[in-house]
């Protein structure tokens, strides 16, 4: 299974909050990555993607929240976004909870997840509050 890697300082937004919760998305990956030393056990995978689901959706309503105050102009499309996603982790929670092979599957999802958080970070929430900051 490749190596999800650590948050870096070019996804810092510049909301000490939101880093640290992006963070913490990012060591949640790290743990999914870590069942393999429990050979990916059915309860152990369960419990860390019920953690990730509520800490993902308790992250998406702060940054929201934070986002709305800053009176970010494309509030709806990046509400969009963020369930979006919640829907497709709760999706892969509940195959993971099916499926044989959930080795194979917890490394897709890994990979998954952190390329999205990437991106997002990236292209999606920098640009967010670097506008709103400027009134747009
Ligand atoms: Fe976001």
């Amino acid at each position: 299974m490749p190596s999800l890697s650590n948050w870096n300082s070019s996804l810092n937004t510049g909301i000490a909050n939101i880093d640290i919760e992006h963070q913490k998305l990012f060591s949640m990956l790290k743990m999914l990555e870590d069942a393999h030393q429990v050979g990916f056990g059915a309860s152990v995978v369960s419990g860390i993607m019920d953690e990730l689901c509520d800490y993902t959706s308790h992250h998406f309503s702060n940054e929201e929240q934070q986002l709305e105050q800053l009176g970010h102009s494309q509030l709806q499309e990046h509400k969009t976004i963020h369930q979006t996603l919640l829907d497709k982790v709760i999706g892969y929670r509940q195959k993971l909870m099916t499926i044989d092979d959930r080795e194979s599957l917890v490394a897709e999802v890994g990979a998954f997840l952190q390329n999205w958080l990437v991106q997002h970070i990236l292209e999606v929430d920098i640009p967010a509050f670097q506008n709103s900051r400027k009134g747009s």
